[in-house]
């Protein structure tokens, strides 16, 4: 399968699907990143491993600006079969949500439906998460609508808050489980492991 990854950021959630991808977990390839923020640390790395990277959206005031269905032909183009947010800042555009039905992932710090939404993201969730008292956070991956986080829930894991914890040693905490469970939830999307209960709730079939 081919994969494009979204990042705004750090890309360390892009770097473990690459490593993956790399080891043969992950039967996929990175085939192009897309970036809201050019110099960002997912975008230098995605060029370091010669990876082509697509900046959506360019300012709409330049002539070269890339409407969503210029970026929906890059993809084409790409042949890419799933989109990987991670740590994408920017809403996706609704004509993209409705060229890739069921194909597209973005992974969020808390267990949604719970400190989603516009305005939480990077420490504030965790900021959200230490002041509410919750005695829980953990990472959530859903599908992609045209809203922030409302997307139907794939998977989701559990870490503890802690009493001293501080935004930062949440954010890490969580983040370490981000890269394992992006890591198992991109490998079933590839093997072709989802399933959708008549519902409308993806579930993820396990191996073998
Ligand atoms: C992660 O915490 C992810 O859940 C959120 O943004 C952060 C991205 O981190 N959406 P990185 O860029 O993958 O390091």
């Amino acid at each position: 399968k081919k994969l494009a990854v979204f990042v705004s950021g750090g890309g360390s959630n892009f770097k473990s699907l690459h490593e993956a991808s790399l080891q043969g977990r992950i039967h996929g390839e990175v085939s192009v990143v897309v970036t809201d923020k050019p110099g960002c640390g997912g975008s230098e790395y995605a060029n370091e491993k010669g990876i082509p990277v697509v900046c959506f959206p360019r300012r709409s005031s330049l002539p070269t600006a890339l409407s969503p269905f210029d970026l929906i032909t890059r993809l084409r183009e790409f042949q890419v079969d799933f989109l990987l947010l991670a740590g994408f800042l920017k809403l996706v555009p609704v004509e993209l949500v409705q060229a890739y039905p069921r194909s597209i992932l973005n992974i969020h710090p808390s267990l949604l439906p719970s400190f989603g939404g516009k305005g939480y993201y990077g420490l504030k969730v965790h900021k959200a998460v230490i002041a509410s008292g919750a005695r829980y956070s953990g990472p959530t991956i859903h599908f992609v609508d045209e809203h922030f986080d409302t997307g139907r829930i794939l998977a989701q894991r559990v870490v503890p808050v802690l009493a001293k914890d501080t935004p930062e040693e949440l954010a890490a905490r969580v983040l370490h489980e981000e890269h394992q469970l992006y890591v198992e939830v991109v490998e079933a999307l590839c093997e072709e492991r989802i399933v959708w209960r008549n519902d409308g709730v993806p579930l993820i079939r396990i191996k073998g």
